[in-house]
């Protein structure tokens, strides 16, 4: 129950639920009203996309792993570690979000008076009945833009001026074929209580290999751990597999004693792909 969320399983369960909120008021007046929402299961994606308002240019597709340890255990975090392209979103399933999420998204907001220009985060879960929106973010994804990105072909610049005028339907949008792998390096004990001020050392940055730095601060001339995650170690590869193995290479060789990352960023997509 804890927040107030109650997840229930059959339709029995939730009938249940529904009268002791309601009538036996076990969350006093604050259950006078009471949102339902259907229980989703699948594979999730993340989709960035590109508008205008009225064009919308979806991004190479992206899997976060949002648990703090392997096997998907431990705490909810903003994100251990992606790869894209995510393997789940297949050319079919791209095609059915464009008909019934993204176009119908950009209208409805131009509708109602709230047309966006930016990046639209998409959060989607792909269902036995189809993709559903989970959620939608005004923003970049956190760590999904150090895999996106990477791999994008087209001048991000010249992208944002034409998405800031109006003028997306001008520009031509290309990313590689290839794949990215990001591993979060974090403080040990992130999300619940950690330290900072460690000092990092990072190797130095090769054609396909490099580190975003997140939570940490400049002293001198070091570079100290400030924030739970630190450190985006990412790399490029025409293929997901070496991607994966070229991260975890780059991040075996950054010095930060108090860091820890997840070791299977990517194994799931692997095992997707076979
Ligand atoms: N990685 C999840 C987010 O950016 O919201």
């Amino acid at each position: 129950m804890g927040k107030g969320v109650i997840i229930a399983m059959t339709r029995d369960e939730a009938q249940k639920a529904i009268r002791e909120i309601m009538e036996d008021k076990v969350f006093g007046e604050s259950g006078s009203r009471i949102v339902i929402e259907e229980f989703l299961e699948g594979p999730e994606v993340s989709v960035l996309s590109f508008t205008d308002g009225n064009v919308v240019i979806p991004m190479v597709s992206s899997m976060d792993h949002k648990r703090a340890h392997d096997n998907d255990e431990g705490l909810n975090t903003g994100g251990m570690g992606t790869v894209a392209p995510n393997p789940y979103y297949t050319k079919d399933i791209a095609d059915e979000c464009m008909e019934k999420i993204f176009l119908p998204t950009i209208k409805a907001m131009k509708a109602e008076g709230r047309e966006f220009r930016g990046c639209l985060y998409f959060g989607l879960m792909i269902t036995k009945d189809g993709p559903k929106v989970i959620e939608y973010n005004c923003r970049f994804g956190d760590p999904e833009t150090q895999v996106v990105l990477p791999l994008l072909k087209t001048d991000l610049f010249t992208i944002m001026q034409a998405v800031s005028k109006g003028e997306l339907d001008k520009v031509n949008i290309e990313f590689s074929d290839g794949a990215a792998c990001c591993v979060i390096i974090a403080s040990k004990g992130y999300p619940v209580k950690y330290q900072s001020g460690f000092e990092m050392k990072l190797p130095q940055a090769t054609d396909d290999q490099d580190i975003y730095v997140a939570g940490a601060k400049v002293d001198g001339d070091k570079l100290l751990s400030a924030g739970g995650r630190v450190l985006g170690v990412t790399a490029t590869a025409p293929d997901l597999a070496t991607a994966i193995k070229k991260a975890y290479e780059h991040a075996e060789k950054v010095e930060f004693e108090n860091g820890f990352f997840r070791k299977d960023i990517g194994a799931k997509a692997l095992k997707a792909l076979n």
